[in-house]
């Protein structure tokens, strides 16, 4: 598959998946957001790929939001439209059936808080800064931003970060739980790497059974939640992972996963 504003690499299990329109930040227009559904649709049809990092081109921003010049010019229905090509996309990474770390290496504002929020969890470097501006041009967060947001860091801060779209540091970001990672600059890609190869090297059907019941358990009673993960718990002992990651245990050796993909 040939991108014009996306870069795909591919180095043994790990997909990076690199926003790639540094003039404008990286910013997401419709062209960028149709690229990274199709990328990521081939991740999910990938058998060699268990996690993807996801990050932005150059120093200066990961994503500096949805492409304002190409918004400017969009009727009600156009913008609709955007916001629900950019929500499926999220959507997809979300129900990703494989890991996504966000590798913030910069601005990520609006469009671009809202897709590190789809990532599995966030990594950024520590001149990293996030926020939802979109007040600031008489509208609102599109890609799930009143949404996801809250679900993560609770509805306060979603509120004050929505209400004034004040760019927040990394420091910040990392207190108010958006961010897990704070890496110097040059640190965060290798850092983002090894974590994607310890997860990478785990067993594939209990990583997507993490993933599946942490997100989908989250905003169900925890009781029917809990029985989903006792049903999930019993369907890795069907994998061969279990059988080796136990046996390994016991003989004392390092597991070497190979399950069902
Ligand atoms: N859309 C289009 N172009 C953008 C852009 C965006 N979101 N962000 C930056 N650019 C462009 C600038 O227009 C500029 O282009 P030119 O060189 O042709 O003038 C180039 O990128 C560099 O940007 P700046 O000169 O502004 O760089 P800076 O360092 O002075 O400022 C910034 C950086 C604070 C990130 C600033 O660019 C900025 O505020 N960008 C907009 C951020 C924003 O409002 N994002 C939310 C968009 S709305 C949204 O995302 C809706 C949604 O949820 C769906």
């Amino acid at each position: 598959m040939a991108y014009e504003t996306i870069l795909y690499a591919v180095d043994g299990a790990i997909a990076t998946i690199t926003i790639n329109r540094p003039k404008v930040l990286n910013a997401l227009n419709p062209q960028v957001v149709a690229e990274l559904g199709q990328a990521f649709a081939a991740v999910a049809a990938d058998d060699e790929i268990k996690v993807v990092i996801l990050t932005g081109a150059g120093d200066k921003s990961f994503v500096a939001g949805a492409d304002i010049a190409a918004m400017s010019v969009m009727n009600p229905v156009e913008a609709r439209n955007f916001s629900r090509q950019l929500q499926e996309v999220t959507t997809l990474m979300e129900n990703l059936p494989k890991p996504i770390i966000a590798a913030v290496n910069g601005f990520a504002l609006g469009g671009g808080t809202e897709i590190s929020l789809a990532c599995d969890f966030i990594y950024a470097s520590d001149t990293a800064k996030f926020g939802q501006p979109e007040i600031n041009l008489g509208v609102i967060p599109g890609a799930g931003g009143t949404q996801r947001l809250s679900r993560l860091v609770g509805k306060n801060w979603a509120k004050e970060l929505c209400l004034t779209g004040d760019i927040i540091d990394v420091a910040l970001a990392k207190e108010i739980g958006l961010v897990n990672r704070v890496f110097p600059a040059e640190e965060l890609m290798p850092a983002a790497i090894k974590t994607a190869k310890k997860i990478a090297a785990k067993g594939r059907v209990s990583t997507r059974a993490c993933k599946d019941l942490i997100n989908f358990g989250f905003d169900i009673p925890l009781d029917h939640a809990l029985r989903l993960e006792a049903e999930s718990f019993g369907m890795c002992f069907a994998s061969p992972d279990q059988k080796e990651g136990m046996s390994a245990f016991l003989e004392k050796r390092k597991a070497e996963f190979k399950g069902s993909k």
